[in-house]
């Protein structure tokens, strides 16, 4: 969602904002802007098109200055135009802010101030509250720092801001509440971010600033952090564990095609150290503490959105087989404003990449205030759904910048098979034998997912054949059920043809009646579980004309001669399969929609982490 970038220091602001801006358009934006403080003013340059639309229009004039902000807009309130594009200011241009987050009571303070006199210039909640801080700060006579802080108290909703005033070249003032901010802090510099890209190649010294904190950045002092209730707060320096190369595309063309190759190294740095090497034990440290509540849960709730909700029903497959805990898997939006029963035997697990997904976060929230364990499995660390649970597990996938999931999928199915195996194994629930034997092979899961890379040539094939069709059926059974689901929305969140996951039993009662020679249809068919139930399907679909690419198991002939085209994979077990199958569908879609010429990595209306509801 929208990227906020500042920097007051002593070298030249408006560079350093522009790349910002640039790292942070992985999060899905569709207007652009920056204000730069000068003496006597603010310089402000807005467009409704991309980054380097920005700053071509931006370096027409004079872009000196050492304090500025920058934001990418994902449209809300308001067409995504240049007038709705931040930053925004009061009249006079005294003030500019600019905002990621949803400002709820707009309306309600903006008719106020219309009564009071004021004049809006955009349909944005964003400009009502830069407005509401300018009349606090001309009815209190109090500094802007506190007029901010006084203002935020008038607010209902979600915000990352940062305000620059007019004159004023040393000062900036940042607060957050459900959106996060990041500051880099180094000698003489501060520099302000949505996430910390736009600043690790400044500095490693960071503060992630609270929930509900304000904070005067000022170039010569220490930060100075409140609460929005006022109460002071002492800034806590982190080091931050981001490598530059890891937020750049390198050799690839697109950070999805690097990420999908990252995956063997992804799973690897997932899996190290959680496994003994001589006797196999599991070692998780995040739940440590917790695995006697685990082990008692009577469910396990697991909440999320998108792709880790996906990973979060092979969770269901994985946690019922292996620790014969029932699981419930609910999407977060609907979970949030159900009035679930929610019990304090009950174990509520969020999964998140990113950690900012404000419907995971708001159902965790609700989870925590009904009495449950929440747990979390999420990407970035320092996030706010690690920030709010009991315990947790990251992954160690590295950035995901493409919008895209890929590497966070597979890694939270590698998380969750972890966490199954452990709570599973100490229940007595799954034999040592099969618990070993799993083990051993999940440590030969990176290896085989390099020898599914290498399939990539002949799935770029495929995808020739297939990018110009309009819809695409996925089916799946058991485990890769989920994967057929994740399949099919891959394929249209980049390429923007229709697609639809289905367990492959279920075609029979309507999407059959889609199947015509024009109809491709991936079909997941490795060597277990329901394979001869899936043959059945298979055949069903062949004799309705169905063109079938098929995922099998290495060595299969069987389904070979049955389906079009085939891609096969290396066998393993069937709880572990997810990660292999997932892999050649990641790659169809990439390469149908480069095909087919799309902005893979920042596809249309699309944001990396949903920051709004
Ligand atoms: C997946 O490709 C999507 N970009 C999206 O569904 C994503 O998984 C979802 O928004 C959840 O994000 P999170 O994992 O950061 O919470």
């Amino acid at each position: 969602m929208c990227g906020i970038v500042g920097y007051v220091g002593h070298r030249e602001a408006y560079p350093i904002i522009i790349k910002g801006l640039q790292r942070l358009e992985y999060r899905g934006y569709d207007s652009a802007g920056v204000a730069i403080g000068l003496d006597n003013k603010l310089k402000i340059t807005k467009t409704a098109g991309k980054v380097l639309e920005l700053d071509n229009k931006a370096s027409l004039n004079n872009t000196n200055g050492q304090i500025g902000i920058g934001h990418t807009r994902w449209a809300t309130h308001g067409e995504p135009n240049e007038r709705n594009a931040h930053p925004h200011t009061c009249e006079n241009e005294e003030l500019a802010i600019i905002h990621n987050g949803i400002i709820e009571n707009y309306d309600t303070i903006k008719k106020a101030l219309l009564d009071k006199g004021h004049v809006f210039n955009s349909d944005t909640d964003t400009e009502v509250l830069i407005h509401l801080i300018e009349e606090i700060k001309k009815q209190e006579k109090v500094s802007l720092f506190e007029s901010v802080r006084l203002a935020l108290n008038e607010v209902v909703g979600a915000y990352a801001i940062i305000v620059i005033e007019k004159g004023n070249t040393e000062e900036l003032i940042a607060a957050r509440k459900g959106s996060p901010l990041v500051i880099g802090v180094s000698e003489g510099e501060y520099f302000i971010a949505s996430d910390a890209t736009p600043i690790v190649e400044y500095t490693r010294d960071v503060v992630y600033l609270g929930e509900g904190e304000v904070v005067l950045i000022n170039k010569h002092q220490e930060l100075n952090v409140r609460t929005i209730s006022n109460i002071s707060k002492t800034p806590y320096i982190e080091e931050l564990e981001l490598s530059l190369e890891s937020i750049q595309k390198g050799a690839y063309p697109h950070f999805m095609l690097k990420e999908i190759h990252e995956q063997p190294k992804s799973i690897l740095d997932t899996l190290r150290g959680r496994i003994d090497p001589t006797n196999k034990e599991l070692k998780l440290g995040g739940i440590f503490d917790f695995e006697q509540t685990i082990i008692k849960a009577n469910r396990i709730i697991i909440v999320a959105c998108g792709t880790s909700w996906h990973a979060g029903l092979i969770g269901e497959y994985l946690f019922e087989d292996f620790a014969r805990i029932p699981v419930e898997v609910e999407y977060a939006s609907e979970f949030r404003y159900r009035n679930p029963i929610i019990n304090e035997s009950d174990i509520v697990l969020a999964i998140s990449q990113s950690g900012e997904t404000a419907d995971t976060l708001a159902a965790l929230k609700l989870a925590k205030e009904k009495g449950a364990l929440v747990l979390g499995i999420c990407n970035v660390v320092g996030s706010s759904i690690p920030r709010l649970t009991d315990a947790g597990i990251y992954t160690h996938a590295g950035p995901e910048i493409g919008v895209a999931s890929t590497k966070a999928f597979t890694t939270q199915v590698t998380v969750l098979t972890l966490m199954a195996l452990l709570i599973g194994r100490k229940k007595g629930k799954i034999s040592l034998t099969k618990y070993t034997e799993i083990i051993r092979e999940l440590e030969l899961i990176p290896k085989k997912v390099s020898q599914v890379l290498k399939l990539d040539e002949k799935i770029k094939l495929i995808s020739e054949e297939f990018h110009n069709v309009s819809n695409f059926l996925y089916l799946g059974r058991g485990y890769n059920f989920p994967v057929a689901l994740e399949g099919a929305l891959k394929l249209k969140e980049i390429s923007y043809i229709h697609a639809e996951g289905y367990p492959a039993a279920e075609m029979k009662h309507g999407p059959i009646a889609l199947i015509d020679e024009e109809m491709p249809i991936v079909v997941i068919a490795t060597k277990q579980g329901n394979y001869d139930k899936v043959i059945s399907n298979i055949q069903e679909v062949k004799s309705r004309g169905g063109r079938i690419i098929g995922i099998i198991t290495e060595g299969d002939t069987v389904v070979k001669e049955l389906v079009d085209y085939c891609i096969e994979i290396p066998s393993c077990f069937e709880e572990l399969t997810p990660i292999l199958s997932n892999i050649p569908l990641q790659l169809l879609s990439y390469h149908i929609a480069v095909l087919r010429g799309c902005n893979v990595d920042q596809p249309r209306n699309l944001a990396k982490s949903v920051t709004v509801e």
